[in-house]
């Protein structure tokens, strides 16, 4: 059973970049309520054939995920595009920072679509470039900055990732957040920081609960801030440079409603993403990326009862495909990521439409300066030692 209280719609979950970006919506776009939607997204799928290769994210829509060659989570999609070199198309569902990272790994003749330019990450777009690159030199005024190493998150624009890649640093995903860490920890001598971005959480939550650190050695760079509000004697305490940046549906997941799920199933175990807020984390049982969410759920006993934290259409998926195991949403409020939600079936069925007529839409294109220095940080996280890139 899924938990969904109250019908409240998520405000604010990340931000529409459409106009930002010089996106006009596609005036072409089918309506929702035609009802042939499911067998025109067949027949365009049909009709391109070997020539395109359709990614799914765990946390699309029911109605788009169905018609996904694939699915995984951010990092195994981005490996998956580069494993079809054939696909003239790679129709991305997901957000944007995705659909960069494929075209980042896939050859330059193959086309990265996203179906709506508008699904951005309001994550991602808490450390914007400039930001970045004002904290750097905050940190080179500091005196800290030989010794600082940049982790990005997968969850980041291309642009941080290549500011990551010409600074030493390299790219991280939930699933080897702590091998990462350890990585950097060692590139510049004993005295080595690393400046996490943009998730504070997963970087506070791998810092202290899988490597020991306190969250003493931790300090929050609040990029609207002067000085990211931290002294230069604070910066040189800091072992870890937390961005002060948070995924808009994780971040909601709260102690109390923890509390609550266990006074009202007995046995319940919590089971939640590592971008939850660290108080939520420590309540928790079970911590990991979607991927590692997935296979403890598949691997649990029949009649087990689970409380997760993650984006809801997952939630929902798994508690449809374990009608065995009861299965709640830790939250009170119907939470979706919104800017997953706008790769929608119209969407699908206009950006396959389009493809299967020659014509190319919504492409991808990271310009080939980021792209090399984004690849070189990227490959720094693929050549991580001992555990790899996957649970
Ligand atoms: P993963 O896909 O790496 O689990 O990240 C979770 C997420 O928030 C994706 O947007
Ligand atoms: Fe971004 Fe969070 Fe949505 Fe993932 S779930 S796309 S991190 S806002």
């Amino acid at each position: 059973m899924t938990t969904v209280d109250l019908p409240l719609l998520p405000l604010g979950l990340g931000k529409d970049l459409g106009s930002e970006r010089g996106v006009e919506c596609p005036g072409d776009l089918p309506p929702a309520s035609d009802p042939d939607l499911v067998a025109r997204a067949k027949a365009a799928k049909e009709a391109l054939g070997e020539k395109v290769f359709v990614l799914g994210h765990h946390y699309q829509r029911d109605e788009v995920i169905q018609f996904a060659d694939v699915t995984g989570d951010s990092f195994k999609l981005a490996r998956d595009a580069a494993g079809r070199p054939e696909a003239e198309y790679i129709v991305f569902c997901g957000v944007h920072f995705m659909a960069e990272s494929a075209d980042i790994l896939t050859a330059p003749e193959q086309k990265v679509v996203l179906p709506d330019l508008a699904a951005g990450c309001s994550m991602a777009d808490m450390a914007r470039l400039a930001q970045v690159e004002d904290a750097w030199d905050a940190m080179v005024d500091a005196g800290i900055a030989d010794v600082v190493v940049p982790v990005t998150y997968m969850n980041s624009s291309a642009d941080i990732k290549a500011f990551c890649g010409k600074h030493d640093g390299a790219v991280c995903t939930s699933s080897n957040a702590d091998v990462a860490l350890e990585w950097a920890f060692q590139q510049k001598g004993p005295d080595s920081k690393v400046l996490f971005l943009p998730d504070q959480h997963l970087g506070r939550n791998t810092a202290v609960l899988k490597m020991g650190y306190t969250l003493d050695d931790c300090v929050v760079w609040n990029p609207l801030k002067p000085n990211g509000g931290l002294t230069a004697e604070e910066l040189k305490r800091a072992k870890m440079i937390l961005w002060k940046g948070h995924c808009s549906v994780h971040g909601r997941f709260s102690e109390d409603v923890v509390d609550e799920l266990r006074e009202k199933i007995p046995g319940v175990n919590i089971l939640v993403h590592p971008e939850c807020k660290h108080e939520v984390v420590l309540k928790a049982d079970l911590v990991g990326s979607t991927e590692f969410i997935i296979k403890t759920i598949e691997a649990a006993p029949a009649g087990s009862s689970w409380a997760i934290g993650t984006e809801l259409n997952l939630v929902k998926r798994l508690a449809g495909q374990h009608p065995d195991k009861n299965i709640s949403f830790l939250d009170k409020t119907v939470c979706y990521c919104s800017t997953m939600n706008r790769i929608d079936l119209p969407h699908f069925v206009w950006a396959m439409e389009s493809l299967a007529a020659g014509k190319l839409v919504n492409v991808i294109e990271v310009d080939p300066d980021t792209e090399h220095w984004a690849k070189v940080a990227l490959q720094r996280m693929l050549d991580l030692p001992g555990k790899s890139h996957r649970d």
